[in-house]
């Protein structure tokens, strides 16, 4: 922490690592990259589990200028909390998936009482000049929770993934209280303007909100403001990765394996969001219409398994392997098999590695808060001889990276066509659409979301204008 700054207090349900392990996961990419730079204390959940729960004995640990706090969860507060209402409920539903969205009241109950737990563990080990920094949809009620417990200080809120249409949302049986303590934040910040204008027309159609300029709002005594901030990596630490010796040999042994081939990879958590099937399916359609790829190109798609104790998640794993294997057994020959899906996590140096040696990248999703693979493998590319992006319409990266091929996830000739666009194109055309990405990516890193969010919370004004009714 630099002189003078107050002191950054940031929460997340995942909390660290700070280094370079393994980890699959945006959040806790882009608040590790943020947080090692300006310092401050990260607290959160442990990841483990024991008989005390949130009521156990908080663990600390330092590395660099940041204390990492964290908390355990009784096996209730996971099943409720983690499994039940954030995974269960919010996350699907904010994915725009109301189809996958189960809601019920104990898993609410759960949720919104390690919320408060959460806020009675991290009130004392707070000062009134800390700036707090609460993170995703683990967290909505946090604020107010902090807010009970007598701190005064700035709070504010980023949500990670997308916020969705008030038509959707008050699907929710506690959608109104949601966005209620949403007000208790005096910043809320979302990925995209689509975000942002979804959550201001809740406030309004549905709480009676008044706009009192294009970012604050008012709601009864409570006025918030409302900000995009998208999210970014650490580009220049990106780019150092993607040289590294690690980097290397993961990107020679790609080559290697791929010979003349050109290789696709895809780099996404297991999770139903990211549009798999669709892409799966993409890419059969492309070796069907356009036979000359046969033999000629490989998939790998790396895919972390994710909240496999699901059932949403254990039924996408099923179908994926499914139509990987109905794919390979369709196409491939005794010295080609077309596809090849991984779970195993890997260090950012050697995913940095696997995305250089691709000479295109599939990120597909049907809806996703930001997505940062899409970022890392432009950072990670070979200026020289660059590969092509192909992205979701439905990423909030797609704001930020026009230069892409962008694509509809739910179309099956469109991934095929953008794909075979993209392993045709020319090398000028290449370049000159890698050449706009990198500088969108090095526009946007992790420091400056960091940045113009701390500098925002600082500066949000929460009163009330002097004219207002009361
Ligand atoms: P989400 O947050 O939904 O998982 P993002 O694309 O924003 O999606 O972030 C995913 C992050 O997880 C990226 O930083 C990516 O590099 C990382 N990641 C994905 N797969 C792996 C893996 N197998 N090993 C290590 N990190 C991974
Ligand atoms: C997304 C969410 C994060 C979450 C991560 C991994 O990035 O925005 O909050 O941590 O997915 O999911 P998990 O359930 O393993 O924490």
């Amino acid at each position: 922490m630099a002189d003078g700054q107050r002191r950054l207090v940031a929460v997340s349900n995942r909390v660290g690592p700070l280094n370079d392990e393994g980890k699959a996961g945006g959040l806790a990419v882009g608040l590790s990259d943020a947080l090692k730079r300006r310092g401050g204390l990260w607290f959160g959940w442990s990841g483990d589990t024991s008989e005390q729960g949130t009521f156990s004995e908080a663990q600390t640990e330092v590395q660099d200028s940041v204390s990492m706090t964290t908390i355990d969860m009784n096996q209730e507060e996971l099943e409720g909390f983690y499994f039940g209402y954030a995974n269960r409920s919010l996350w699907p539903l904010l994915h725009y998936r109301l189809d996958l969205a189960q809601f019920d009241r104990q898993s609410e109950r759960v949720y919104r009482s390690v919320n408060q737990r959460f806020a009675a563990r991290l009130a004392p080990l707070l000062d009134d000049d800390d700036i707090v920094w609460v993170h995703d949809y683990h967290f909505f009620f946090l604020g107010s929770e902090l807010r009970q417990c007598g701190f005064e200080g700035r709070i504010g809120f980023f949500l990670h993934i997308p916020f969705c249409p008030p038509e959707i949302f008050t699907a929710l049986p506690a959608s109104h209280d949601i966005v209620r303590a949403m007000l208790a934040y005096d910043l809320v910040g979302f990925q995209t303007d689509t975000d942002r204008r979804n959550f201001l027309a809740f406030c309004i159609r549905e709480l009676g909100g008044q706009k009192l300029s294009d970012n604050r709002i008012r709601v009864g005594d409570r006025v918030v403001t409302a900000r995009v901030f998208p999210i970014g990596i650490d580009a220049p630490g990106y780019e150092r990765f993607a040289v590294s010796p690690e980097a290397g040999e993961h990107e020679e042994m790609l080559r290697d394996i791929a010979g003349e081939r050109l290789q696709i990879v895809g780099v996404d958590r297991m999770d139903y969001s990211k549009g798999l099937v669709e892409r799966f399916r993409g890419f059969e359609r492309l070796l069907e219409d356009y036979p000359e790829n046969r033999g000629n190109v490989q998939f790998l798609q790396v895919a972390p398994l994710s909240r496999s104790e699901l059932g949403a998640y254990v039924e996408l794993r099923r179908e994926l392997e499914e139509l990987a294997g109905h794919i390979n057994g369709r196409f491939a020959t005794l010295d080609w098999t077309p596809i090849q899906i991984m779970t195993r996590g890997f260090t950012r140096r050697a995913l940095a590695g696997i995305y250089r040696a691709a000479r295109v990248c599939l990120v597909t999703p049907l809806r996703d808060g930001m997505n940062l693979v899409a970022k890392e493998f432009v950072a990670a590319q070979d200026p020289d001889d660059p590969g092509v992006l192909v992205l979701s319409r439905f990423a909030g990266a797609r704001a930020e990276l026009p230069d892409a091929l962008i694509v509809n996830p739910y179309s099956t000739d469109d991934v095929a066509s953008a794909l075979q666009r993209a392993l045709t194109m020319p090398f000028d055309e290449r370049k000159r659409r890698w050449e706009g990405m990198r500088e969108a990516v090095f526009a946007g890193t992790s420091e400056i979301w960091c940045d113009t969010f701390i500098e925002a919370l600082e500066n949000a004004d929460a009163s009330l204008p002097e004219d207002a009714p009361q």
